[in-house]
């Protein structure tokens, strides 16, 4: 009988607990939507003093649903897997798959192997693996950006630096991701190199490169009076001026999304590439529709958080998601370990995110050919939305639906019960440090802090 409980608690544990937790803070991280569900992958763990070298890097995968509610102040974030996953900061991560099924990887810092410069996780059977390319096409780089052009897979790169540093390189090259082995090839040189900067793809087909260095070794700034435009159906470059009224301070380490209404957010960054003193909490809005373009400088409402740069910044239908990334003044302020939601139909920061109008930032569909028709595996409990793992989800709308609401209720009810009944034994063997019979029940707990924890 005692057996029983014991493995009923340990399957309850690892169905209900696996994978759920709190995320460390972390900077140099990226992430991309799929699904609605947030992924953000990586970086380099923070400490008191600074590691400031890739010994602190991560492979780390966390998942955010989107399409569901939650406070704000404590994000039900999952782990991911993240065996095979390189230990990468300075990384880019972007949708590839002919389903828009992948989170690319590509460059960064790594004191993994040096040759791994690309990696994928493949979002429907949730494993890692390293993608089928011609190694000799491409360099190592980081702090470059990329942009998916969900009309086709390929994956648009530009600039970033060598992995030793100062050359910031100006090239702009397309990886097909839908092909196996990838393709890869070059597109024209861009009119200035660029690291640390910003690319963001809007339905016009043209991708925006704003600020970022354009000199590292100098460390000089571009201007946010100009935008690099590359256009994708003309395969042209351009500098487009920007109305003067208005122009924010050059910066790097920013972010910038598109929004629903083909508008372009900017925020944060900083100017200092030594303190980080300078970290900007501004945020600008470009539009890309007046000749000139105009930026607007938007006053935020509500709880003004503290400037940041190094995040990760996404828009889900009309919210702005910004998490991860670095203050200024840490000592004072604090590693960011909180996750910000603006409201952008208000320009309000949020206390609880509430999904809205998601599809107007989804991606099209992509257009499934019959041959790449690939059976989809259900996937595993570690990612199932809380909702359904609770059995209480009455998203099923048929005949199931009771029959899941029940099983779930019961399911919630004995759980609570054999918890109780696990901390019992648990308590009693703490009592008890000899009795050897309750070792199993400790390995399952132990497993469960080191992958709920760093
Ligand atoms: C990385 O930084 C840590 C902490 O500052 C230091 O102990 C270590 O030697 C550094 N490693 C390398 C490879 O530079
Ligand atoms: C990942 O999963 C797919 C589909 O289940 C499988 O074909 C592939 O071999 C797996 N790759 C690795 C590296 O496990
Ligand atoms: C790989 O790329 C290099 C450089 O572009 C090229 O010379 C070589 O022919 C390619 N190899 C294959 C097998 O396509
Ligand atoms: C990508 O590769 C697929 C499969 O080889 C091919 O059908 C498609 O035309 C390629 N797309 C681009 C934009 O190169
Ligand atoms: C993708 O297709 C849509 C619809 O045809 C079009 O509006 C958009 O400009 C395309 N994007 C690119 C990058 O070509
Ligand atoms: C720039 O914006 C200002 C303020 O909105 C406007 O008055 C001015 O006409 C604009 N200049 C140009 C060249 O469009
Ligand atoms: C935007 O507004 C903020 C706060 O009002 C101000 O500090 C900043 O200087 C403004 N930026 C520009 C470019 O005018
Ligand atoms: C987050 O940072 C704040 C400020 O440094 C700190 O008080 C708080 O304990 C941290 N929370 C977590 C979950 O690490
Ligand atoms: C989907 O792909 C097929 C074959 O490649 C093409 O004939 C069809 O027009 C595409 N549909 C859309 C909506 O783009
Ligand atoms: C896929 O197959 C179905 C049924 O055989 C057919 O109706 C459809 O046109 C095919 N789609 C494409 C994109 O080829
Ligand atoms: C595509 O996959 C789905 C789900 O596995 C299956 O029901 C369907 O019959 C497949 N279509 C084709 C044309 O193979
Ligand atoms: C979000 O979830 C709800 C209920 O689970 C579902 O009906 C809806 O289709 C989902 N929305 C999107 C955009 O996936």
């Amino acid at each position: 009988m005692r057996t029983f409980f014991l493995a009923l608690c340990i399957y309850l544990i690892l169905v209900f607990c696996f994978a759920k937790g709190n995320p460390t803070s972390r900077r140099y991280q990226d992430g991309v939507i799929i699904d609605n569900k947030l992924y953000v992958f990586a970086g380099r763990q923070t400490s008191n003093p600074l590691i400031l070298n890739q010994t602190a890097d991560m492979n780390e995968l966390w998942i955010l649903n989107l399409n569901q509610s939650f406070d704000v102040s404590s994000p039900p974030w999952l782990r991911g897997p993240s065996t095979n996953a390189p230990r990468v900061a300075y990384h880019t991560v972007n949708v590839g798959g002919a389903e828009n099924e992948l989170l690319v990887i590509y460059g960064g810092e790594t004191l993994d192997s040096m040759e791994t410069s690309y990696a994928v996780f493949d979002t429907k059977s949730q494993n890692w693996s390293t993608p089928l390319f011609n190694t000799s096409q491409i360099n190592r780089r980081q702090k470059h950006t990329g942009v998916t052009n969900f009309n086709d897979s390929t994956i648009i790169f530009y600039g970033g630096a060598s992995f030793s540093n100062p050359p910031v390189g100006n090239n702009l090259f397309v990886v097909n991701t839908s092909s196996n082995p990838w393709s890869i090839y070059n597109l024209p040189a861009g009119p200035e190199s660029r690291a640390f900067h910003t690319s963001t793809l809007l339905s016009d087909g043209k991708m925006y490169v704003i600020g970022g260095v354009t000199d590292l070794a100098n460390n000089k700034l571009a201007t946010l009076d100009l935008i690099l435009v590359f256009d994708l159906r003309t395969s042209q470059w351009s500098q487009a001026p920007v109305n003067g009224t208005v122009v924010p301070p050059g910066r790097f380490l920013h972010k910038a999304v598109g929004t629903g209404d083909d508008k372009i957010i900017i925020y944060g960054g900083t100017t200092d590439f030594d303190y980080f003193t300078g970290t900007f909490n501004d945020l600008y809005v470009l539009d890309t529709t007046t000749n000139p373009y105009t930026w607007t400088n938007i006053t935020t409402k509500g709880i003004i958080p503290i400037a940041r740069s190094c995040h990760t910044m996404v828009m889900a239908g009309t919210n702005l998601i910004i998490t991860f990334g670095r203050h200024a003044d840490e000592l004072k302020d604090g590693f960011p370990n909180n996750t910000l939601v603006l409201d952008t139909t208000t320009y309000t920061w949020q206390t609880t995110y509430t999904p809205n109008k998601l599809e107007l930032t989804t991606p099209p569909k992509p257009n499934i050919s019959n041959k790449t028709n690939t059976s989809t595996t259900t996937p595993l409990p570690t990612l199932a939305p809380s909702s359904e793992q609770n059995g209480v989800g009455v998203d099923s709308g048929n005949e199931n639906g009771n029959t899941k609401i029940i099983i779930g209720v019961v399911i919630s009810i004995s759980s609570v019960i054999l918890i109780g009944v696990g901390l019992f034994f648990f308590k009693r063997r703490r009592q008890d440090k000899n009795n050897e019979t309750n070792n199993e029940l400790d390995h399952v707990l132990t497993i469960e802090e080191t992958t709920v924890g760093r």
